[in-house]
């Protein structure tokens, strides 16, 4: 982010992918029959390292993603928590008993699937690496994951630390390198039982297709565009505080960004004139320096974002703050980008349907509930929505209208890990968190008795 490097890690090739699934495989042999009490206990372990050196690890991420300190620190706080719920699950997976009758007896158990592949992105690289891992691990599976290649350091050190925790040899192994190349060779490999897959669209379809002709399990999260639905009779501070976390934080960079405010004519232009200056007065900079904003990930990504804003100029869109690229103002270096809104959008304007994944909102006004409820849906995408409204009747409806994996009534985010989460349409499918978030390391045997 600040735009020196800071780091080198190894580009791993299709040789080290193979190693690290023949490890894999063994340490699969011992961690499956490991008793799920003990499980728990070496997962819980994990946790509370995780927690005593979480200082440690935040600053590490927020040096190698270049968030400030405070969201490494949330990340952090995420990723031990996941370790700590999926240790609770791990001596829980109970089958059930089917009755057939006198003469048999059937009941099912719950075996994990084998060795899961994880493909992480780079905006939350140590709570993603956890959604995954975590109940992978609870279920008895073996793990190789392939962190994102501009945000390896966190995986690798959570790996040694899993080891700590008694984690065996072989179960949890990462390897580093670029998507095309280790990560291709990883999701196409046909020792691979599931692949957890987090990351764009066109990558994720991609993986799709590398991953049919073994007949893997997928589980996708694609991101997103979800809107933050305010009615005419919301309340006008809490639309504006929501809205502001929910395109700001992490600078953008958050696949369930509230990136759509979908607001009502009637408090359009008081919403927007108090959002616009809230956004104005975030400071950007350096994330141990405590500021309101990060940088962005990589200069590759500055680039995508600001070719979006440049189209939407071009297109005669009405930006009304922001729209450039920024520099850290202590060091006039890095990849900033400043917090941007652009008013007015029509429902098929490229700003609306494409995921830009920066500081960048994108305004749809709407006029009442029916059209609110259109607009919100008015993308391929189904990931999160926020409904601002004081009228119950209304949220309810609108909650059940709109497609979404998960939606919070005013407010934008809440509740954490014990949620299940994940998108519908391009927003991909399962779901991770939650009691749900172990289904797809976990199969179903029947077994059944003539007696
Ligand atoms: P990407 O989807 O290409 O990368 C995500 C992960 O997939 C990385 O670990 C990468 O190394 C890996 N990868 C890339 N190509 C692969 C392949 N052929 N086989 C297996 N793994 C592969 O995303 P990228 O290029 O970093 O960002 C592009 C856009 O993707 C962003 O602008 C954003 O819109 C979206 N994105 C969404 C995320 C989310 O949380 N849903 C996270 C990261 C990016
Ligand atoms: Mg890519």
């Amino acid at each position: 982010g600040s735009g020196q490097a800071f780091a080198e890690f190894s580009a791993g090739k299709a040789e080290d992918v193979s190693r690290a699934l023949e490890a894999a495989e063994q340490g699969l042999a011992i961690w499956r029959d490991t008793a799920p009490a003990e499980r728990c206990r070496i997962l819980n372990c994990a946790a509370m390292l995780i927690g005593e050196r979480a200082e440690y690890l935040s600053v590490l991420e927020a040096l190698d993603s270049g968030k400030t300190l405070d969201e490494a620190r949330g990340d952090v706080r995420s990723c031990a928590r996941l370790f700590e719920y999926y240790a609770g699950a791990a001596d829980k997976l109970e089958g059930r008993s089917i009755p057939l009758g006198k003469d048999l007896s059937c009941w099912t158990e719950r075996e994990p699937v084998g060795v899961s592949a994880h493909i992480i992105p780079w905006n939350y690289p140590t709570s993603n690496f956890a959604r995954g891992v975590a109940p992978a691990l609870a279920a008895g599976c073996a793990v190789v994951a392939k962190p994102a290649e501009t945000t390896p350091f966190t995986a690798l050190v959570l790996a040694g630390w899993l080891g700590e925790a008694g984690v065996p040899a072989g179960v949890v192994n990462v390897v580093t390198g670029l998507g095309p190349d280790a990560g291709a060779s990883l999701v196409r490999h046909p020792e691979v039982a599931h692949i957890t897959f987090t990351g764009s669209v066109s990558t994720g379809v991609g993986v799709m297709q590398a991953a049919a002709p073994s007949v893997t399990r997928l589980t996708l999260e694609l991101g997103g565009k979800s809107p933050l639905v305010a009615l005419a009779d919301s309340d006008v501070d809490k639309v504006v505080d929501g809205a502001l976390w929910a395109i700001f934080s992490n600078a953008g960079q958050i696949c369930s960004a509230g990136s759509r405010l979908v607001i009502d004519r009637k408090i359009h232009a008081e919403v927007l004139e108090k959002l616009v200056g809230k956004a104005r007065a975030l400071r950007l900079g350096h994330g141990l320096r405590h500021p309101d904003i990060g940088a962005l990930n990589s200069h590759a990504h500055l680039e995508r974002v600001h070719a979006h804003v440049e189209a939407a100029r071009r297109r005669g869109r009405s930006i009304l703050t922001g729209g450039n690229p920024a520099v850290d103002p202590e060091t006039g270096k890095g990849w900033f980008y400043e917090p941007t809104i652009i008013d007015g959008l029509p429902r098929d304007d490229p700003a609306v349907q494409y995921e830009i994944f920066g500081p960048v909102l994108a305004v749809q006004i709407v006029e009442g509930e029916e059209e609110a409820a259109a607009i919100a849906n008015g993308t391929e995408f189904g990931l999160v929505a926020g409904i601002y409204t004081r009228d119950i009747e209304k949220a309810l409806r609108l909650a059940r209208a709109i497609n979404a994996g998960q939606v919070t009534i005013n407010d934008y985010w809440a509740g954490g890990v014990e949620v299940p989460f994940g998108g519908n349409g391009k927003s991909g499918f399962g779901r991770e968190k939650g009691l749900e978030g172990i289904e797809a390391y976990v199969r179903t045997k029947a077994i059944t008795i003539r007696h």
